[in-house]
Formats: C-alpha cells, sequence, structure tokens
C-alpha cells in the first residue's frame, strides 16, 4: 500500500503533522465548509482511490466535531479509500459506563457504535477503561491502544528529583503504578468522592514518610481540574511541597489550568493528546506505530 494520506480535523494539524513526518506519509487535502445554516459540506482534494487514510481528530468536546469527522470518514470511503483509521489521541465518551441514575443513557456503548460504523479501525491513548476492561467490549473495529506511562516516566525521571507518585483517585492506580515502577519511586493513591462536576474531595493516607519526596499527581484526565486541586490541598495540608501535576489528557475546561496554578500547583504537565500550552510530553511516536500496524 502506498504511503498514507493523513487528514487533520480542525485544531489537529500540529499533531496531524508529527504523525504524518513519522509514518513516512502525506498530508491529505480537504476542506470543510461550514454553511450558514450550520451545516457542514466535507470536500476532499486529494485522490484517495486505493489509499490508507488517516484522521488525525482528538476527540475533547466532541460534539461539535462528531458530524464532520463521520461525514469525512464516509466521503474518504465513498471516493475508495481502502482503509481509513482514526487516530483519536483523547478518545471521549468512555467515562459514562453504566447507567449511574435511572433513566441515563449509557453514552459510551452509542458513541461506539456511531464510530465502529464509520471508520476501520482506531487508535487512542490511554482511554478510560474502567468498568470495561477492553474497548473491544463496545468497539467492533479493531483497535490499538497506546499507554503514555513510559513517556511519562521519561518525563520524570529526567524533570523531577526525588518524586512520590500520587494517584488521585482508585482508578488512577492503573496508571500511577505503571509509571512508578518505571521510574523506581514509591506510589501512593488517594480515596476521592464527587459529589457533583465541580465538588471533590479527597483524603490522603498517611504520607508523612514520604515527607522529602516531590509529589507528582498523575491523572489520566484532568478536566474541571477539581480532583487535582482538591488533592494538591491536602498534601499541603499534610505538608507535602507543592506537587508537580500532570495529566494524559488535558481537557482544562473553564479556568481549570489557572485553578490549579492557583491551588498551589508547582508546575502543570500533559501529552500532546489535546492541544494545551502545557503539553511538554509527546506520544506521536507510539500513536504512528500503532496506526501503521493498523494499516
Ligand atoms: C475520572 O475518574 C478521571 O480519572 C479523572 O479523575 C477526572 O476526569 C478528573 O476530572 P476533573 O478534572 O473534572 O476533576
Amino acid at each position: 500500500m502506498s504511503a498514507p494520506l493523513v487528514f487533520a480535523l480542525p485544531g489537529n494539524e500540529p499533531f496531524a503533522q508529527r504523525l504524518g513526518d513519522a509514518l513516512g506519509g502525506r498530508g491529505g487535502a480537504m476542506d470543510l465548509h461550514r454553511f450558514p445554516d450550520g451545516e457542514t459540506l466535507v470536500r476532499v482534494d486529494s485522490p484517495v482511490a486505493g489509499t490508507a487514510a488517516v484522521i488525525a481528530a482528538t476527540l475533547f468536546r466532541p460534539d461539535d466535531k462528531l458530524l464532520p469527522l463521520l461525514f469525512l470518514a464516509k466521503t474518504l470511503k465513498d471516493l475508495g479509500a481502502a482503509r481509513v483509521v482514526l487516530a483519536a489521541p483523547y478518545l471521549c465518551y468512555l467515562r459514562q459506563d453504566k447507567r449511574f441514575h435511572e433513566g441515563e443513557g449509557v453514552t459510551s456503548r452509542y458513541f461506539a457504535a456511531l464510530l465502529s460504523a464509520h471508520v476501520d479501525g482506531l487508535v487512542t491513548v490511554d482511554p478510560h477503561l474502567h468498568r470495561y476492561k477492553s474497548l473491544d467490549e463496545i468497539y467492533t473495529i479493531p483497535s490499538r491502544v497506546i499507554h503514555a506511562a513510559p513517556a511519562i516516566a521519561d518525563w520524570v525521571r529526567e524533570e523531577v528529583t526525588n518524586p512520590l507518585l500520587i494517584g488521585p483517585d482508585e482508578e488512577s492506580e492503573q496508571w500511577v503504578g505503571d509509571i512508578a515502577a518505571r521510574v523506581g519511586c514509591p506510589h501512593v493513591v488517594l480515596q476521592k468522592t464527587r459529589r457533583g462536576d465541580r465538588d471533590v474531595s479527597v483524603s490522603v493516607p498517611h504520607v508523612e514518610r514520604h515527607g522529602d519526596r516531590t509529589p507528582v499527581l498523575a491523572d489520566d484526565i484532568i478536566s474541571t481540574g477539581r480532583t487535582m486541586m482538591a488533592a494538591a490541598a491536602r498534601l499541603w495540608d499534610e505538608g507535602l511541597a507543592a506537587p508537580v501535576c500532570v495529566g494524559v489528557h488535558g481537557l482544562f475546561a473553564g479556568d481549570a489550568h489557572d485553578g490549579l496554578l492557583r491551588a498551589g500547583a508547582a508546575r502543570v504537565v500533559t501529552t500532546d493528546t489535546v492541544p494545551h500550552a502545557t503539553n511538554g510530553i509527546s506520544v506521536v511516536g507510539p500513536v504512528a506505530q500503532a496506526v501503521r500496524a493498523l494499516l
């Protein structure tokens, strides 16, 4: 198969460029025209018949992105692309993995069904798998999951002296334990209680024996930042130093980034799965390898 064509949904151009370089591919030319009434026209300008096409589309704030993405994927198939693989470094709609309250939709399943009907393969980074053990439980297309832990561990090793890895809740154990093992440092996991979108509290186990270490709070998603803010405040109460906050996916709803700094974070660093000023750790290399495997 010829070199893949990498198409970037708006906002994904830098990631798509790096992905294309790592794949030895070329940028795909296309236009998404938004009509005055809000509908979208997709036009693909690169010849795609018989080619492998990659769509780079990170899916934070997904609702506005979904139709253009599905239309682009269908258009590529319609024009004869041999395969269409979606590189979605951040994959949304995974936290609603059960009906938490009567009458709610299990949107993780509905979203997975939509994507599975439009692309031939999916690559993502540390999807929020909690009650699902694998994407295969809800996606019917082949998928590859990249873990950011090796890249984050390299970063921590180089940037943080005498670290203590801290997960803000039980779900974060999987990421934090892996990073700590790679760095060769201890880790602890806090207990989180979430009462609402922006109402979070955490409790801290005994950490006195780690008082000489630099706390590194690590989580898969920083959204409102409330989880990390609450954790940072409790660590401060326990006499630990200002934490370094590391997120795989920095969604930063509202003023979450500033709020986190105000709450006492010494530094905030994220991977490049979602474009943000805090991006300091790249996962493009492993994403490219996984895309290649699916093509
Ligand atoms: C939830 O279980 C995730 O792992 C994160 O802890 C959560 O999404 C963080 O959200 P926020 O920044 O809004 O507290």
